[in-house]
């Protein structure tokens, strides 16, 4: 058999072997890549010659080598679908909401581990700062599939979940930079200052992440263009993913991780709207699939070399080893006990309870990525054999350490600290629940079997947990009525998170909305489940104040000009405020009728008068858009409606339909042509700010007695200006620097408690450019509002040119001033 053939057969021979694993590791409870690397130990110690000279796992790899997969090979085959898998599962929007922190933590953490490890293991084991610090940087990367996955077992909030994923996602990029930092120093580059590595590491991420997120973005253009062409659209993801790896690193020599990192995050975030939901089913797929075949792959290669390795290593090794461990140990205590405690005290993570942090403190497990760095720097040229053995040994070692005494405990561990068991209130929640749907299912059960003409069944062989010993035992329990409160709140928070897709399959959201507002259901319910009804309340709160994205691009938009950002964030903020009025009905609704059994009335009215505050701030906010853009209210609403009266189109037909009053064929007639009008019906159009100076100006009766020269000097003296609801414009004695138009939108005058408000039309701020005194009240905005600021040394040109505005602006300011109390008549006005 031929070289190529051999290692074809080889390959895909261990991935049918590998991929029998899975049911097996389902059974046994025990993370899958734990039995991968007892698998690959076995077949490398099955492949030792008898003499030990020269095993076939070694040939077998020589070979692999020999096709082509070098060690850079490796990483380029295996790092871009391990790391897109990882980005496109996660939770773009929770995940943006603790951005800095997990961005903060994943650095730290890596920085920390890798100097903790290359100090202690170069004292300890003789070797070479540079190489020690090579392996503190290999296992810095954290996998935290298992603890994930058990978090999501317990019912732990999501936000802890997300900020561990995030961690995880980009300390493999942090760790990935330094790894290849330290490999050119070894290669004998001249040492570089601290400050070139700074500016080349920031030029290397933001490099990347400009990469990653420009070839998404048109990869996610192309996507939407072929819309039914699924294997195309799936492919396209499978190209991006290795062409931004490759592109960047190969080439461009900027952060290859960030990119497909950066990519990923793109297309798990607008890239779901582009296609339709099976092309994303199948994407999600082949994406699983990806993954799991190189992280299969990786850890059995790796595997087989530890008989190898083991074979070579000295006693000493296996010390080296433990007080690699323990390092580590110290390593992930600083950070979990040291900054992550810090991170929750400045508000930026949710706060930990002990128990948490000694899961996260052991179960900081490492995977793929880790023993895909090893392998490579175990083949990298530049470092001596035996360096290069230390590093396998001592990275393999430590991998599988993690997996075969940390994984397994780690469930042990949960339970011994009681983390796998529900808290008194869910237990609470759940005989209750058995309680009721007994009561509920045993009534249709009895009529269903008297409909048949059988007995019914006892009511305990339906629901098999509701024993008349659990229900008394529930109707026991001694609730007290906070409790009962912050009980109804976590049942409506959990409906509130689920109500999305419900609104979702009807085809009134689109998906787009539906991650909106899923995640900001997850808030709150993480809000409850952390600190109950107060952390209901304020989770609430933030729900409805305006996003950071819509301040950032409020930001760009005062700073550049660039308006587009700002438009689409108002129009995000208007359709999610529309939806969550909806939703909060429904709750309300629901509130009544579901929740009333689980907690008694008295509970149910205290939450009513939760979700109508809800409502009514939400109102509130919506009414301050719909004032500015009642235009685009009455479009979006109507959409909203149109949508509405096709999801009851669709279930009339399908009545009809199953009563037979229509054939199959009529009703998929019917359906095709529903489906197409739920097509044109589309997306929402875009927004118009009217920030248009011209638009604008009209707007300004002032203005309306200039000509067009007189207008167009005008144009080139004022500045538009956006102001959000709250926003204060003028404050009492500040010196005024510019005098103001309103060209939409009314502002609030507030002199010492004297209030007045100005609307469209007015204009503010011309009395300290006309006395030169200080702004004699405050000026905040009501709503949104577009202004028109003219400075002083323009609105002085201006006045000069034209007397007549001068005497118009006095007259209002006089007849202001007569209205003031106290008003002291300032020079211009005596
Ligand atoms: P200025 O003093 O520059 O800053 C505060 C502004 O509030 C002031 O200019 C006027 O434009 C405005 N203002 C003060 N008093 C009144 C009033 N009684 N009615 C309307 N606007 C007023």
């Amino acid at each position: 058999m031929n070289e190529s053939a051999l290692i074809v057969l080889g390959v895909t021979g261990l991935l049918g072997l590998v991929s029998l694993l899975l049911p097996f590791a389902r059974r046994v409870n025990l993370p899958y890549t734990v039995l991968l690397a007892l698998l690959g130990v076995g077949l490398g110690a099955l492949a030792v010659d008898a003499d030990g000279a020269q095993s076939a796992a070694m040939s077998f790899f020589q070979s692999l080598r020999a096709f082509g997969l070098t060690d850079d090979g490796l990483l380029n085959l295996f790092l871009p679908p391990l790391l897109f898998a990882a980005g496109l599962n996660i939770d773009v929007r929770r995940l943006m909401d603790d951005f800095a922190p997990i961005v903060l933590l994943a650095v730290v953490a890596v920085v920390v581990c890798t100097l903790i490890v290359g100090v202690t293991l170069t004292a300890f084991s003789g070797h070479g700062l540079l190489v020690t610090l090579l392996i503190g940087a290999i296992i810095a990367t954290t996998d935290t599939a298992a603890v994930v996955a058990i978090f999501r077992d317990i019912g732990a909030p999501r936000r802890l979940s997300i900020l561990v994923e995030g961690e995880s996602l980009f300390n493999d990029a942090a760790a990935i930079a330094i790894f290849a930092i330290l490999t050119q120093l070894i290669m004998g580059a001249s040492a570089p200052t601290p400050l070139d590595v700074a500016a080349d590491l920031f030029l290397g991420l933001v490099g990347g992440a400009a990469v990653g997120f420009l070839l998404a973005q048109g990869s996610i253009y192309l996507m939407g263009m072929l819309r039914d062409a699924v294997l195309t659209q799936v492919t396209l993801t499978v190209s991006l993913a290795y062409v931004s790896y490759l592109a960047c690193d190969a080439l461009l020599g900027v952060s290859g991780v960030i990119a497909v990192v950066t990519a990923a995050l793109v297309i798990g975030s607008g890239g779901r709207t582009m296609v339709s939901v099976e092309a994303w089913q199948s994407l999600k797929t082949t994406w699983a699939q990806l993954d799991f075949w190189s992280t299969s792959l990786i850890f059995v290669l790796a595997a087989m070399f530890v008989p190898d390795a083991l074979a070579a290593a000295h006693p000493t090794d296996l010390a080296a080893i433990l007080v690699l461990v323990l390092a580590t140990l110290v390593a992930r205590g600083v950070i979990v006990f040291g900054v992550m405690p810090l991170l929750s005290r400045l508000g930026m993570s949710q706060p930990l309870t002990g128990a948490y942090q000694t899961v996260l403190w052991w179960g900081a497990l490492r995977g793929a990525v880790t023993v895909a760095l090893a392998l490579a720097a175990a083949n990298d040229p530049a470092l001596s054999e035996d360096s290069q053995r230390f590093v396998l040994v001592m990275s393999t070692g430590f991998v599988l350490f993690t997996l075969f005494v940390k994984a397994p405990t780690l469930r042990p561990l949960m339970r011994a600290l009681a983390l796998d068991q529900l808290s008194p209130k869910e237990r609470l929640i759940r005989d209750r629940v058995i309680a009721l749907s007994r009561a509920a299912v045993g009534e249709r059960v009895a009529r269903l079997a008297d409909d048949i003409g059988i007995q019914a069944p006892g009511s305990e062989n339906v629901i098999p947990d509701a024993t008349p010993e659990a229900i008394t035992a529930s109707a026991a329990i001694e609730t007290s009525a906070e409790e009962r409160f912050e009980l109804g709140l976590l049942t409506i928070a959990t409906r509130e998170s689920q109500l999305s897709y419900d609104l979702y399959d009807r085809g009134i959201l689109d998906r787009r909305m539906v991650e909106i507002m899923r995640a900001q259901g997850g808030r709150i319910l993480d809000g409850v489940k952390s600190s109950g009804v107060d952390g209901y309340r304020s989770a609430a709160e933030t729900a409805v104040r305006p996003k950071n994205a819509l301040h950032r691009a409020l930001w760009i938009y005062r700073k550049t000009g660039f308006a587009q950002l700002l438009s689409a964030q108002l129009a995000d903020r208007f359709e999610e405020l529309l939806i969550s009025g909806v939703m909060l009905r429904q709750l309300l609704d629901y509130n009544e009728r579901q929740v009333a059994e689980l907690v008694g009335r008295s509970t149910t009215s205290e939450i009513a008068g939760i979700l109508a505050e809800r409502i009514e701030a939400t109102d509130r906010a919506r009414e301050a858009l719909e004032l500015q853009y009642p235009a685009y209210a009455a479009d979006l609403r109507s959409r909203y409606v149109d949508r509405i009266a096709l999801d009851l189109e669709e279930s009339e037909y399908r009545s009809r339909f199953e009563q037979s009053l229509i054939s199959g064929e009529v009703f998929e007639a019917l359906e095709g042509q529903r489906q197409a009008k739920r097509r044109a019906l589309g997306n929402r159009p875009p927004m118009d700010l009217g920030l248009k100076l011209t638009q604008m100006l009209s707007k300004v009766p002032l203005f309306s007695s200039l000509d067009d020269a007189g207008l167009r000097n005008l144009a080139r003296r004022l500045r538009p200006y956006f102001a959000v609801p709250s926003e204060a414009i003028i404050g009492e004695g500040e010196i005024g620097k510019q005098m103001y138009f309103i060209a939409s939108g009314s502002v609030e005058v507030d002199r010492g408690g004297n209030r007045t408000t100005l609307n469209e039309g007015d204009f503010f701020g011309e009395m300290a450019l006309l006395n030169d005194s200080p702004r004699n009240a405050d000026v905040c905005c009501q709503g949104y509002c577009n202004l028109l600021s003219l400075s002083r040394n323009d609105f002085e040109q201006l006045v000069k040119q034209y007397p007549k505005m001068r005497a118009d602006i006095a007259k209002t300011a006089r007849q202001r001033t007569g209205l003031n109390p106290n008003a002291s008549l300032g020079k211009q006005d005596a």
